[in-house]
């Protein structure tokens, strides 16, 4: 059907998310069950527990998703979830629930990876045939108001005003729509996906096509923060990267002269291993405990940490973004999402270089870039228009070589 319907799901961390959202980029319903809690007891993710948590989670979640969306689920035309990368244990609550629902409701299946759905969500709402779908749903609703207006009491109305009251909203629906292909945000684009797994340079030039320019070769970015925040003991809620950053509020960025990593290597790779080794001499150092008595302490080496890391992102990115203005011109955004893309300060950072390049800086909202449903189901929505789909599963088993 047209426009299209996707319910997407997510378990391949921490948080059970699910989401219904329109070919327009509309979140029509979203649920998300998070395991902060749970982890952040033990200082991070047990696989085995996360399993449980998302096993007794999806079904309320798919339930609340749909209803908040008012979608039964045979008016799905798909259903998208993640399928790595991930823990597995975890991965498989997610891909079972949706086989489920697609066998029973012979509806197609589309299998996301975790970081292109973090790196579409850029795009919700901002495509080409996004801008086609919000006119095509405006007309819709216009005909069900049309419909309930004729057979209501009081449709006295003249046929002739309502007609052209009709005409008026779809120019205002047209012009919405070229606003909105005006606003896409089109392929070729740079993006830089910073998690607690992945740290990437990448040239997005479609879906499923997208060239890496950098990886880390140790740790990731989010895993970093994770460890310098349970190092310096604080409440890893609602992670250690967003209670790291609300802590470095209160340092003092230059207090310790920590050094960016890899200065000597002209590449768009990364590396946190040092400096996170430099913090952790630091802690043991200066602030073995947590107490009151070194709280300004603690804070400046979160602050100095935050300085040093991001200085070593936005050396990268600035290096990525003279390769790619000179191999792809037409390149117009820098995207930057994943879960620490969600960090204020990385936000302003890098707003600056991307301005320095001439380049629009896109960065979800931050409950877009940590985990959540709306993600996979809109990069299963950028698939489902490809045509990119798998055909119903005849059960929810997956069966054996499948
Ligand atoms: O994308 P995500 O939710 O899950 C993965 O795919 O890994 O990212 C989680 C990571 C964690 O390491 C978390 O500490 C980090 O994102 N994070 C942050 C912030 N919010 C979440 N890091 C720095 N600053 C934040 N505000
Ligand atoms: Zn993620």
């Amino acid at each position: 059907a047209w426009p299209a319907l996707i319910l997407g799901i997510e378990s391949s961390c921490d948080d059970t998310g699910v989401a219904v959202v329109s070919a327009s980029g509309r979140v029509l319903g979203e649920s998300l069950a998070s395991q902060a809690d749970i982890h952040a007891a033990w200082g991070g993710v047990v696989p085995k527990l996360a399993q449980e948590a998302h096993e007794a989670a999806i079904d309320g979640c798919v339930e609340a998703a749909l209803a908040a969306a008012g979608v039964r689920p045979e008016q799905l035309d798909a259903v998208a979830v993640t399928i790595g990368p991930g823990l597995s244990l975890c991965l498989r609550v997610g891909v079972l629930k949706a086989r489920q629902l697609a066998a029973a409701h012979r509806l197609p299946l589309i299998p996301v990876h975790h970081m292109e759905a973090h790196a579409l969500v850029a795009r919700l709402g901002a495509t080409r045939f996004a801008a086609e779908a919000a006119a095509a749903e405006q007309q819709q609703q216009q005909g069900v108001q049309q419909q309930q207006q004729q057979q209501g009491v009081q449709a006295q109305q003249q046929p002739a005003a309502s007609t052209a009251a009709l005409g008026a909203a779809s120019d205002a629906v047209q012009a919405a729509a070229e606003a909105a292909a005006d606003a896409a945000v089109e392929f070729p684009f740079l993006c830089l996906l910073i998690s607690g797994g992945h740290n990437l340079l990448l040239l997005v030039e479609g879906i499923g096509q997208y060239t890496q320019l950098g990886t880390t070769l140790d740790d990731a970015l989010g895993e970093a923060y994770d460890k310098v925040a349970r190092l310096l003991g604080l409440e890893l809620k609602p992670s250690g990267g967003a209670a790291l950053e609300a802590f470095a509020r209160e340092g003092d960025p230059r207090a310790l002269p920590f050094s960016v990593p890899m200065q000597r290597r002209p590449t768009c790779d990364f590396s946190y291993a040092g400096l996170k080794t430099a913090v952790r001499l630091a802690i043991e150092e200066q602030a073995p405990e947590a107490t009151d008595a070194n709280r300004q302490l603690r804070a400046d080496i979160a602050a100095s940490f935050q300085r040093v890391a991001v200085a070593h992102l936005e050396e990268r990115c600035r290096r990525a973004v003279g390769w790619v203005q000179e191999s792809h011109p037409q390149v117009r955004h820098l995207v930057v999402a994943g879960g620490v893309a969600s960090n204020q300060y990385i936000r302003g950072r890098l707003t600056a270089i991307a301005d320095a390049a001439g380049l629009r800086l896109v960065c979800p909202p931050p409950r877009l870039c940590t985990d959540n449903g709306v993600m996979v189901a809109w990069a299963g929505m950028e698939r489902y228009q490809l045509g990119l789909v798998e055909p119903p599963p005849a059960s929810a088993q997956v069966a054996d070589g499948e």
